[in-house]
């Protein structure tokens, strides 16, 4: 099929009021909006202004009584604890419904914040759509962060209730849940009036009297008293949820998603970008915890009337390479989305594919790849062995969607190796230079997107409208910047090439080396540290910090190195996969005293660089290097 996206595209631009106009009829709304796009509210204007809804409404129960009820809306599949459970549409609004009436009953109401910390189990996705019932906002954790994290976020969004689980499954271990939510808790400054806990039965956990509640036998009472709990209605403004992501510095960023715009983007996304209908299954081998598992786990999905599937375990080891092909095989998959250092992991294990051979996934039409750059090696390797289109796309927490992609419901554009392909509609995007003026075809530059954001993008960051303006709308004026780099070519392809500010992208995970920096700071022992992202085989990139020891410390450097490492884990968590800590003597630096991380990185990644002109001593760099060797890490591995 000949594709439309230039005809899409255009007709957007021409008319994006129209245009988005026309993709909310697919929702429906309590009261119209009195505006499609106000320019003159929020920060850099609002869509669908004074406009009603319920998200949980157009997730659900508008599928139940449509005739979907008895169509499977989730399916559980667990291969790391061997469970699996399947919920029509009907038994999802039950048991979202019962959630609802729990945490009605302990107050909370429309705008008050719940903190979400769970593993991959159904209750998780309960938990989104029972607080979007009520018109309360949201916080997901993801699980492998630690106490330290969690209570940032909550003395952030000050949640009136947490709902969590005992335990969540890693490959060879169980990790409890409940005591890094006690401690959070207890570190917090704002204290959540109730905790409502899943008991696992791979560990449970005690109930700290007057403040934690069973979730089960609570929602059982519910369900059994068949308690009613209408869709609150908010309006389209109103927030769905806050999802907080790395920032520059330690204190994460709280991303803000409406409820109205967000789920005109996600339905139009569904059909328009991955090219599925209502009735067919989608699975995204995420974690809720992040932003894919947001709008491609739970809430697009669902909102287009498909099956959704919420897959705890990994690509390899549970049991083997071949469970992904067993999950499409088993559940007849139509289009699936995962990170490329899945496939990496799996090509690593497999690099044949024999276990492809057990299963049939002739369901599958298409592959999707976000989170990091796909390498070319794992989109060819991919696409000779399942033989269909492998298309990259190229978003982030912010925006919530595609920004660049190849849009297959429109008819897919030719993939160009190592590029997510072009602009959604809504993605005005640009390549411009540090003082903000557009670079020609071919030349790297920031990547930026003229104001206003589409709907489904952030409006703010939680309680941070200024930060929200510094981090994002500052530098470049009337742009949004995204804090990528990258090229547009002829064709309006765009390559994204790298950050430009101190994120790294750890399987997929995205970390700030600042953060991990000021937690390395804190050791009594280290003078001065440098966190780099290093390439990684496997997973893309993993972080690498340079530590100075303080004057007089004597102890052995290796004791100290591990010190570090554990004290990384332990303040952000095992997700930020932190493994090595170098002691140096000295860090290269610039004369005003920049340290040069971005020289240090291309010298562990075996790339050309250039002496930096401002450099303090050049001598410095060649001892870094003589590290890196020594111990064997990045490229000298
Ligand atoms: N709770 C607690 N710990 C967690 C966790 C969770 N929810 N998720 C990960 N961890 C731990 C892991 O067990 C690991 O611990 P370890 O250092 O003791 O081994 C650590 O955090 C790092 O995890 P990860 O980077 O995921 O590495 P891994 O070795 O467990 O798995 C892959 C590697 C490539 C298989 C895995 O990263 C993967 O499947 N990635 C897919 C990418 C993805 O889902 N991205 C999301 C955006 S689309
Ligand atoms: P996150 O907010 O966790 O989704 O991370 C977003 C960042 O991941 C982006 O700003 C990019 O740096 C990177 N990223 C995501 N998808 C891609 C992609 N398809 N190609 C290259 N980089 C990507």
């Amino acid at each position: 099929m000949k594709s439309q996206y230039h005809e899409v595209y255009a007709a957007w631009k021409k008319d994006p009021e129209g245009f988005w106009a026309g993709a909310a009829a697919a929702i429906d709304w309590e009261k119209p909006w009195d505006k499609v796009f106000d320019a003159d509210a929020g920060i850099y204007g609002r869509w669908f202004t004074g406009a009603e809804c319920n998200t949980c409404h157009n997730a659900v129960d508008r599928h139940v009584a449509g005739g979907r009820a008895d169509q499977t809306a989730i399916i559980y599949d667990s291969p790391i604890t061997g469970a699996g459970k399947k919920f029509t549409y009907a038994e999802v609004k039950a048991e979202v419904e019962a959630l609802a009436a729990v945490l009605r009953d302990r107050g909370i109401e429309k705008g008050d914040r719940v903190l979400i910390y769970m593993p991959m189990i159904p209750e998780a996705a309960f938990a989104m759509l029972a607080c979007a019932r009520l018109g309360a906002v949201h916080s997901v954790v993801f699980g492998g962060f630690a106490a330290r994290e969690l209570k940032t976020r909550i003395d952030d969004c000050a949640p009136k209730a947490v709902i969590s689980a005992s335990c969540g499954v890693e490959p060879g271990r169980v990790i409890a849940y409940k005591p890094l939510l006690d401690e959070a808790i207890e570190l917090s400054v704002s204290k959540p009036q109730c905790c409502i806990i899943v008991q696992r039965e791979q560990m449970s956990c005690d109930l700290t009297e007057g403040r934690d509640i069973d979730y089960r036998s609570a929602v059982e009472a519910h369900k059994q008293a068949r308690t009613e709990v209408p869709c609150v209605p908010v309006l389209a403004t109103d927030p769905l949820y806050i999802l907080y992501t790395s920032g520059t510095t330690g204190a994460p960023k709280g991303v803000v998603r409406d409820n109205g715009g967000h789920m005109v983007a996600l339905n139009w996304s569904m059909n328009a970008i991955y090219g599925v209908e209502a009735g067919e299954v989608f699975w995204a081998a995420s974690d809720v915890g992040w932003v894919v598992g947001h709008s491609y786990i739970v809430y697009g999905p669902l909102i287009k009337g498909c099956t959704t599937i919420l897959f705890e375990g990994k690509p390899v080891g549970t049991p083997d390479a071949g469970t992904f092909w067993r999950v499409i095989s088993e559940h007849k998959v139509a289009a699936f989305f995962t990170a490329p250092t899945a496939f990496r992991a799996i090509k690593k294990e497999d690099p044949k594919g024999e276990f492809l051979k057990k299963y049939d996934v002739k369901s599958l039409r298409t592959l999707f790849l976000a989170g990091e750059r796909a390498d070319p090696d794992t989109i060819l390797w991919a696409r000779d062995l399942l033989g269909i289109p492998v298309i990259d796309h190229w978003w982030q927490t912010e925006t919530g969607w595609t920004i660049a992609g190849n849009p297959v419901g429109l008819g897919a554009l030719p993939v160009k190796l190592g590029s997510p392909t072009v602009a959604m509609p809504g993605y005005n995007v640009e390549i411009v230079d540090d003082t903000c003026h557009p670079v020609p075809n071919g030349t790297l530059g920031n990547i930026v997107v003229r104001l206003p954001m589409p709907p489904g993008s952030l409006p703010t960051l939680w309680n941070a409208d200024e930060r929200f303006r510094s981090a994002y709308l500052e530098e470049f004026p009337g742009y949004y910047k995204t804090a990528d780099a990258g090229i547009m070519d002829e064709d309006g392809y765009l390559f994204i090439m790298a950050r430009t500010d101190d994120i790294i992208n750890v399987a997929g995970h995205r970390l700030s080396t600042g953060g991990m920096e000021e937690v390395i700071a804190s050791h009594p022992d280290v003078a001065e540290c440098a966190v780099i992202g290093v390439a990684d085989k496997l997973k893309g990139q993993a972080p690498v910090g340079f530590i100075i020891l303080k004057a007089g410390v004597d102890r052995p450097l290796a004791d100290i190195e591990k010190e570090v490492v554990a004290l990384v884990r332990e303040k952000i968590g095992p997700v930020a996969a932190f493994k090595t800590a170098l002691a140096v003597h000295r860090l290269p630096k610039t004369r005003s005293g920049k340290i040069l991380r971005g020289t240090m990185q291309k010298i562990a990644d075996g790339e050309q660089w250039n002496m930096p002109a401002t450099i303090d001593d050049p001598a410095i760099l060649d001892e870094i290097g003589e590290t890196l060797k020594q111990r064997k890490v990045g490229s000298f591995g």
